[in-house]
């Protein structure tokens, strides 16, 4: 009896937990209505893989085209910040008010004074990105994530952010990748919730709306059947770092394109676009008649989209098909393709990829699952 009660209580605690993500404006339409954005990318010119660099630093994103958020609330009574969930980075960490960056003026600050729960560690937490770093330090809290809370949840309080991450709608980043990429090798949220029981299965997935702000979900410990239709194709992982999985190809009209003989490639939630080695990314933009700028900005003429091809990726020997309508975005009258090039050899398959498809990452064996829309 007292361990049906025990058993009991266990399947009460673990459950899933579902986190509506914001589909806001991103920084880039933000600059772009103050006429700013041609000054920003002048100063911060975007380079997607010095997220990657392999040095052991864990490198965050500055992607002026984010656009997904959750909230999440840290402390006693709860302090609340809007967050990008990052599938390719796997630190937490807020702003705090012992920042005085100009990016610190306008977003959510931590007060640990005024959190009962809160447990100081002040080790140093700096995260280099593409433009500069963030510096603060570690501590200790209640985090709550769709109304489940982790105790003694270890995160990073800003002092330091660089200027960009004013322009940007979220106030942190909350990592969901493995603790292996970690800074200060801190244990990531969703380890926290697995080791402490708090999900049903140690999976969590994705659906990305392509329309409205709403709609769009993060959930913790479930696979939900009503977000997908079909099998689920499921693919191993290379490395237990990022998500990392062997592409085998990119074809258009069954004519390879690009990732010739195989590649690497991380699905990435904190990246907005499909980001690949600069040759590679320049085919494929050839490929559609895409011309690109100084900035490596590929635009195609608007009144062409409905003629451009699909392109197909295959992963583990599954295709996956993105039409036009998805990777060519348009605003302030321009259309460019969702496809940038980088120094790095890794491909990494940002949001422009993963609003295609439900997207589960699995922790139980190491796995990305990918299912056709419902
Ligand atoms: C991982 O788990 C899923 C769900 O249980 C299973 O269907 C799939 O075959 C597994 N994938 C790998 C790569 O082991």
């Amino acid at each position: 009896m007292k361990l049906i009660l025990a058993l009991c209580a266990l399947v009460a605690i673990a459950q899933s937990i579902k986190v509506p993500l914001i589909k806001g404006k991103t920084a880039r339409d933000k600059l772009m209505e103050k006429g700013k954005w041609d000054e920003y990318r002048k100063k911060y010119p975007y380079n997607p893989t010095i997220k990657f660099a392999q040095n052991g630093i864990e490198y965050m994103t500055n992607d002026a085209d984010l656009s997904y958020y959750g909230v999440i609330s840290i402390g006693t009574p709860p302090q609340s910040f809007q967050v990008i969930f990052d599938s390719g980075s796997s630190n937490l960490w807020v702003p705090s008010v012992y920042c005085s960056s100009e990016a610190c003026q306008n977003h959510n600050k931590f007060n640990p004074q005024q959190s009962s729960t809160y447990k100081s560690n002040n080790e140093a937490l700096s995260i280099e990105y593409g433009t500069g770093s963030m510096t603060g330090f570690l501590g200790y809290d209640t985090v709550t994530v769709g109304g489940i809370s982790v105790q003694n949840q270890i995160f990073g309080l800003s002092q330091t952010e660089a200027p960009f991450m004013a322009s940007m709608l979220a106030d942190g980043i909350l990592g969901l990748a493995y603790q292996s990429l970690s800074s200060d090798d801190a244990t990531p949220v969703f380890d926290n919730m697995m080791s402490q029981g708090l999900v049903a299965q140690d999976v969590f997935s994705v659906y990305l709306s392509n329309g409205g702000q709403q709609g769009s979900v993060l959930l913790l410990g479930e696979i939900d059947t009503a977000y997908y239709t079909g099998n689920i194709n499921w693919i191993p992982l290379s490395s237990e770092t990022y998500y990392q999985i062997t592409m085998d190809s990119v074809t258009i009209n069954g004519q390879v394109v690009a990732c010739s003989g195989s590649c690497q490639a991380i699905v990435d939630t904190g990246t907005s676009m499909i980001v690949g080695p600069t040759s590679d990314i320049s085919n494929i933009n050839a490929w559609l008649g895409a011309t690109t700028d100084q900035y490596g900005e590929a635009t195609v003429s608007c009144s062409n989209v409905q003629s451009l091809p699909e392109i197909t990726f295959t992963i583990n020997g599954y295709s996956f098909t993105i039409p036009p309508s998805s990777f060519i975005s348009q605003s302030y009258g321009s259309c460019t393709t969702g496809f940038s090039g980088s120094g790095d050899s890794l491909w990494i398959l940002g949001d422009v990829f993963i609003r295609n498809y439900y997207t589960i990452f699995n922790r139980a064996n190491n796995s990305v699952g990918l299912a056709q829309l419902a």
